[in-house]
């Protein structure tokens, strides 16, 4: 090994290295034929390149399977894997072939651990071709249509463009696409999609093949989404249908576009995602998972473990319990859970000689585990004693709903913080060996209350001293640069422990608090944080430098370890939604008041894309990010958090509700953004400012409107723009400046991202200095109208957060085509 200094021959290894790479054997046919076998490094390509097929190693794993992965991009990424669940050592001496009419593979004892297992005639024309939609096909001869066996009919744990996931309604069985059990074994994991076998026409996720925790709802044929899936209105990119016939019902689904490369799976996180290919920063966006929140998927922590939603890791080993296995814990699967760290003692001692028995730790704001079984108990003692009298009661809970125990491994327990608020919050008392406890002797009360009493004093010492320095500190925050960094206590004590709070986010709540100067702050709690000290503190002072009246100001921040708050100039007159969208009339924004707010957030924008010394693209422009000072004048909130947000960002804006339609097509398609997202969104709000609702709104039974279609066509058409203008300013606004508000945000919204103005030309615009054209109309929006059952944008209520979907129905696409203003009622 100490050769190895030699520079020399490192050199040499390298270059060997380099060479063995470089020759890989390859068929560079898409191919297997019957007198061929793969072996090794060899690979087939499908005929277009876009998928490969051969022997491929996941993650740092050194087990070797047969897969299909993606021919164009640079992540190696699996789509399909033959021997899931016996994988090879040594590739070289393993082979895939094709063997009495089956593709097989043989191991290096020439033992066959994996077949295509089909019965057929022996015929020594039977080829194995990797087709370009990534489906490995066999077939009787080159030129026979009907496969005997087709990867896609088995699918893994990806669902393929064109691949079905079908109900065999002979057996009542369905097809399962089946998580990997981490990201080095492709082995089949406790989480599968399937068509509800009941024939619901829902696709449901369960648990170890039972327990069923996630449904899409019914398949709804009329507006072609599932019934809880509305944000299926947004797919731009996924066209899924419906197939049923006397043998099998099932859904498939292709491609809008065929740029894109994107894939369905089901992840061993136990969601389903769909994910984008982005060639710009080569990795997988995700734009879509199911269930939200990583706790709903159940029994994610394994035993004995609790999930915490927001938490990194999400799971935890409840208190007296240890990871079971930390291989897999540390790969982000943490199914097989933990173990207790001493036996309890009716195990230890079953006849209870010793008198000692085990005890219960409280855990409380919990979501108790299913399966307890009820007793009768009076009171929380006898209910303990109820459960001592079995050895495996493993816990017990005792409220208004009585007394539960539970018999079986903890399953499915999670953590709530804070104040219990949450309906389903419980507390549970877990039962644990005696010597779990710290030893709590009751022989020497006295003495111990007295040094308890001495500690207690001593302690309370310490909080004043503490408690009368922070407040002295709480006068003088630190200065850096041109913030001030405040301690968390400073925070906590100026905004009354956080209790007045002004909104929330994808990114943290907002709450308004007052400093001792009592000028008025919003503090800002930033979730999902996972940078560095050093990185969060450059980023913050870069914010803290751009300054500009139509933005809002970065008073200071704090950092505490994994808290981190920003803190901003409060605005008294709230967000613009707010002001935007209530139902009073008498309180309707005038005219010129919005214009001035359009006008004052693109000036806000073009600062912040290209005035500042960096670029900053703001990727959340919407009605809520725009905030109202004392005298109407509008600040852009919320710039320069997506880089500090950094990775996480674009899949929290892109899953988050009430964000989606602001969202520009390169979003979700998955090329890089650019300040023109930013024009984009902008564009769909400035539609919102003329009519003062939001874009896409339910206005009667089944009927839905969706505003920017209607001005793209007013506008081309030469309509009456004044038909456009929100009814409760009666007509009262210059039809010029009406004209030319509703021409740039036509403009703003083009597909084509180098069609839309920079934010400096749409200033240019709204002052009167720059000419607008008509505008075409987007396709995207021309789409919706021609064929308003396929691409939908849709809205959601986000002040509210409920769910509260407005729906864009598709009626016949020639209604929409002839009457336009039928639409817009
Ligand atoms: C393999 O079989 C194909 C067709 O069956 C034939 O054209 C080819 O020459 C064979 N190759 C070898 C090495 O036998
Ligand atoms: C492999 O292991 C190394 C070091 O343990 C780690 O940095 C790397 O991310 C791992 N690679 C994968 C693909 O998991
Ligand atoms: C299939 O054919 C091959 C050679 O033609 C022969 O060796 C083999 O035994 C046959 N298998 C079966 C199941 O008939
Ligand atoms: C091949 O598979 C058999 C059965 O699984 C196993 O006993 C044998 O050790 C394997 N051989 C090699 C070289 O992996
Ligand atoms: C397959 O089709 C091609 C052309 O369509 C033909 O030339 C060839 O003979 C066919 N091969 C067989 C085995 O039928
Ligand atoms: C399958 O389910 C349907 C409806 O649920 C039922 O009518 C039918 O008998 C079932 N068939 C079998 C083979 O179980
Ligand atoms: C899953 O179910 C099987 C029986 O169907 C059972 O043996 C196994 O223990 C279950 N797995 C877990 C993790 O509970
Ligand atoms: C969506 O898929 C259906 C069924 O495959 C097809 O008929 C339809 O043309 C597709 N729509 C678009 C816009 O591609
Ligand atoms: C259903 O299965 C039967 C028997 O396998 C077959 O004859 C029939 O063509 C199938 N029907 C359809 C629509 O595929
Ligand atoms: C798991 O991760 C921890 C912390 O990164 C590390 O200390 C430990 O060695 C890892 N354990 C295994 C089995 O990889
Ligand atoms: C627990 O123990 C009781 C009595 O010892 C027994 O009846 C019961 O089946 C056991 N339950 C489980 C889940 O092992």
């Amino acid at each position: 090994m100490d050769n190895m200094k030699n520079p020399w021959l490192k050199l040499a290894v390298l270059l060997f290295m380099w060479v063995s790479l470089d020759c890989r054997l390859s068929f560079g046919a898409d191919t297997i034929s019957a007198n061929q076998s793969l072996s090794g490094d060899q690979t087939i390509v499908s005929s277009g390149g876009n998928f490969v097929l051969g022997f491929f190693s996941p993650g740092n794993s050194s087990n070797y399977y047969i897969g299909i992965w993606y021919g164009k991009i640079s992540e190696q990424t699996s789509v399909w894997v033959a021997n899931r669940e016996t994988p090879v050592r040594d590739i070289r001496s393993s082979e895939l072939k094709i063997s009495d009419g089956n593709l097989v593979l043989i191991n290096g004892s020439g033992v066959e651990i994996w077949s295509t297992d089909i019965r057929t005639s022996n015929s020594s024309s039977v080829v194995a071709v990797l087709e370009d939609t990534g489906n490995l096909v066999l077939r009787d001869g080159p030129n026979s249509s009907a496969p005997l066996w087709q990867s896609i009919d088995h699918p893994t744990h990806t669902w393929l463009p064109g691949g079905k996931l079908s109900l065999n309604k002979r057996t009542n069985r369905s097809q399962l696409l089946t998580s990997w059990k981490n990201s080095e074994d492709p082995a089949p994991g406790l989480y599968s999609l399937e068509l509800d076998p009941a024939g619901t026409n829902s696709y449901i996720i369960r648990w170890n093949r039972t327990r069923q925790y996630w449904s899409s709802g019914p398949w709804d044929e009329q507006s072609r989404i599932f019934r809880d899936v509305p944000e299926m209105r947004l797919n731009y990119i996924y066209n899924f249908s419906f197939h049923s016939n006397e043998n099998e019902s099932y859904f498939t689904y292709s491609l809008y576009t065929t740029e894109t490369i994107s894939r369905f799976i089901m992840d061993y996180s136990g969601q389903i995602k769909q994910l984008s290919w982005l060639e710009s920063s080569r990795q997988w966006n995700l734009f879509w998972s199911q269930p939200r929140q990583q706790c709903q998927v159940y029994a994610f922590c394994g035993a004995f473990g609790s999930c915490t939603e927001g938490g990194l890791p999400f799971c935890s080993c409840l208190s007296g319990f240890h990871v079971k296995s930390e291989t897999n814990w540390n790969l982000s699967d943490f199914s097989d859970g933990c173990e207790r760290t001493t036996r309890l003692q009716c195990e230890e001692d079953p006849g209870r000689v010793t008198g000692k028995t085990d005890k219960f730790r409280e855990s409380p704001n919990v979501r108790l585990p299913e399966s307890a079984r009820s007793m009768s108990a009076e009171s929380m003692s006898e209910c303990e004693s109820s459960c001592l009298e079995y050895c495996n009661c493993t816990a017990y809970a005792y409220d208004s709903d009585g007394c539960r125990i539970w018999m079986t491994e903890l399953l499915d327990l999670q953590q709530f913080s804070g104040d219990g608020s949450n309906g389903r919050s419980r507390t549970i008392y877990i039962r644990l060996a005696a010597s779990e406890f710290p030893n709590s002797s009751n022989n020497n009360g006295i003495i111990i209350g007295a040094v308890a009493g001495s500690v207690g004093l001593v302690l309370c010492l310490v909080v004043f001293g503490i408690l009368r320095w922070r407040r002295q500190r709480m006068i003088n925050p630190k200065v850096e640069g041109s913030l001030l960094a405040f301690g968390y206590r400073d925070l906590q004590s100026a905004t009354k422990n956080f209790s007045e709070k002004l909104g929330g986010g994808g990114f943290g709540s907002v709450f308004k608090g007052t400093l001792p100067d009592s000028s008025i702050i919003a503090v800002k709690q930033l979730e999902s944080i996972n940078q560095g000290e050093k990185q969060f503190r450059s980023e913050v002072s870069t914010i803290g430098t751009v300054q500009h009246v139509n933005l809002v100001r970065l008073r200071g921040f704090c950092s505490d370890g994994t808290r981190k708050l920003l803190v901003y100039d409060y605005m008294p007159n709230g967000s613009l939604d707010a002001n935007l969208f209530h139902e009073e009339n008498s309180k309707a924004l005038a005219w010129k008041t919005r214009y001035q707010i359009a006008l004052g957030t693109a000036r806000g924008l073009t600062y912040l894309h290209e005035k500042c010394r960096d670029c900053i693209i703001h990727c959340d422009i919407k009605p809520e990010n725009i905030l109202l000072d004392a005298e109407l004048c509008p600040k852009v909130a919320d710039f320069g958090l997506a880089k500090i947000i950094g990775r996480d960002f674009s899949r929290v804006l892109t899953t988050m509700r009430g964000t989606r339609g602001y969202l520009a097509p390169e979003w979700i398609s998955g090329v890089a953004i650019t300040a023109k997202a930013d024009v984009y969104s902008y564009g769909m709000m400035l539609f919102e400012i003329v009519s003062g609702r939001r874009n896409s709104e339910q206005c009667e039974e089944g009927k839905v409107r969706f505003f920017p279609t209607s001005v793209a066509r007013v506008i081309t058409e030469d309509g009456d723009v004044l038909s456009l203008l929100d009814p409760r300013l009666n007509g009262d606004a210059p039809v010029d400046e009406l004209s030319r508000m509703c021409k740039v945000a036509c403009w703003c919204v083009q597909d084509d991202e180098t069609h839309r103005p920079s934010m400096g030309q749409v200033v240019q615009i709204l002052e009167g200095v720059l000419d607008v054209n008509v505008p075409p109309i987007p396709r995207s929006l021309q789409v919706l109208a021609d064929n308003s059952e396929h691409i939908i944008f849709f809205t959601e209520s986000s002040s509210s957060q409920s769910s509260q979907t407005r729906s864009y129905t598709s009626n016949a696409s020639s209604q929409a085509k002839s009457n336009t203003s039928s639409a817009s009622s």
